[in-house]
């Protein structure tokens, strides 16, 4: 099938590459021309694992190209993904003006019957109003449809290739039967493809991505209350999650949930809530539970260095909002660094990826270091932030001999709370004995 994607960020890369790869003919469209270059040379412009394997494979069988023309992309594709930011406003909305500007052009270009699909997460009614912009200058026949993607960062070329279940969101038979045939092929093993009306498909996304936020908050309230109580949230996390009806993943307590999703959709319908004299109770919490998360270690860290941080170093391991990213919005080692900068503490940081995104951020006001291990030599403590592999399992001697005191703050609960304590480390988790 001929595809059009519109917008190469994270979702619309994922796509066009994944959708390129069971044979269709992919044109991604997007404005930034330096960008295009790049990827008509075979860069891929993001980390994911997997991605520039199939980015390769496909750009060379000529299914998967490139342009800044919008006209282009509209000539060739039948369905037309719209995988365009929709950042947050400034009162916690999402904003839509990628969506709607381009939906604009759209009705002015299209000269032939085409499936313009809503892939972005946008809120309920966005499909409705996209319908409205296009069909004011449209002088062919169209159909709007929502399919909300539910890739994960770190996993999206899997994600999408096997996905759980696809979403479609669709009024017109004509549509919904091309989408079908469209993903057939990446649900052969019998997993859903669930059609419903648009709004429901739009509310899909929001109500998935809020109580995976509101699943972990829970635990990160249970994980606190253990430490009041002297329980320990491993066992407890284990006696909860072989409940079927609970599950065993999401259930993982730490410094909060982060990232480019998370934060933003629970915001969202927070206030799209808002808008319709609705008042999210259980959101609100959510949003105001993980804020605080985020520094949680805060007062152990303080309490060790007998409230003087200043002249302190501190290594710090992880600063992706999770491993297998270099994404860091939003992430928890932010406000975490933030607050120890502040105390007058000294960081020596080391993430495996998200080196390049921190050094801007925070330029000259951190010690970027080569290893893991560079980074602990004569810190005076260890600060864990996102539990990439490789911190796992580190040679605890070596970790002894390079910092001046043997004690580890862990966010993510890497490590077994007597192993640790036996190899000589003085040992601060989450929701564990400490
Ligand atoms: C999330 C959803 O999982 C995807 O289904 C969705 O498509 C995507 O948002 C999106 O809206 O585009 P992602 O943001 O890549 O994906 O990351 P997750 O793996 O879901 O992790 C989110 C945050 O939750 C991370 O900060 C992670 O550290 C935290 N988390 C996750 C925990 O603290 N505990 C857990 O048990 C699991």
């Amino acid at each position: 099938m001929k595809i059009a994607v519109i917008g190469t960020g994270y979702v619309g890369l994922v796509t066009g590459t994944c959708l390129a790869e069971t044979g269709n003919e992919v044109i991604c469209v997007d404005i930034d021309a330096a960008k295009v270059e790049k990827m008509r040379n075979g860069e891929v412009p993001i980390y994911e694992p997997h991605l520039d394997v199939l980015f390769e494979r496909n750009i060379n069988a000529k299914r998967l190209s490139f342009t800044t023309s919008l006209e282009e992309g509209l000539n060739h594709g039948e369905i037309i993904f719209l995988a365009l930011p929709t950042p947050e406003d400034e009162d916690g909305s999402a904003d839509l003006s990628y969506v709607l500007n381009v939906s604009e052009e759209i009705g002015k270009l299209i000269k032939e019957y085409k499936v313009i699909v809503d892939k972005s997460t946008v809120p309920v009614g966005t499909a409705e109003k996209v319908q409205q912009i296009i069909a004011k200058n449209a002088q062919c026949d169209f159909d709007v449809v929502s399919n909300p993607e539910f890739l994960r960062e770190g996993f999206a070329v899997d994600d999408f290739l096997k996905p759980e279940r696809i979403v479609i969101g669709s009024s017109s038979e004509r549509a919904t039967a091309l989408m079908k045939k469209l993903y057939n092929p990446f649900v052969r093993s019998g997993n859903p493809i669930i059609i419903m009306d648009e709004k429901s498909a739009e509310l899909t996304k929001y109500a998935a991505n809020s109580f995976l936020a509101t699943k972990i908050t829970f635990m990160n309230e249970i994980a606190n209350y253990c430490e009041k109580v002297g329980a320990d949230v491993d066992m407890v996390r284990a006696g909860m999650g072989t409940d079927s009806r609970i599950g065993k993943r999401f259930l993982f307590p730490g410094i909060g949930y982060g990232g480019s999703c998370f934060p933003k959709d629970v915001k969202a319908l927070q206030k799209a809530g808002k808008n319709e004299g609705y008042d999210f109770k259980i959101l609100n919490s959510v949003i105001e539970i993980n804020a605080a998360q985020k520094t949680v270690l805060l007062p152990k860290i303080e309490s060790y260095f007998e409230n003087n941080l200043k002249g302190k170093t501190i290594a710090v391991w992880g600063l992706a909002f999770k491993p297998e990213t270099d994404d860091i919005r939003e992430a928890p080692s932010i406000d975490l660094m933030e607050a120890l900068l502040e105390k007058g503490a000294t960081l020596q940081v080391f993430d495996p990826e998200a080196m390049p995104n921190i050094e801007k951020r925070f330029g000259d006001k951190l010690k970027y270091s080569k290893s893991m291990y560079d980074a602990v030599e004569n810190a005076d403590a260890l600060l864990i932030c996102t539990e990439w592999s490789i911190f796992r399992t580190p040679d605890f001697k070596k970790l002894k001999d390079s910092l001046s005191r043997q004690v580890i703050f862990d966010g993510r609960n890497l490590y077994n709370t007597t192993d640790i304590e036996a190899e000589g480390f003085s040992y601060f988790s989450i929701g564990r004995r400490d």
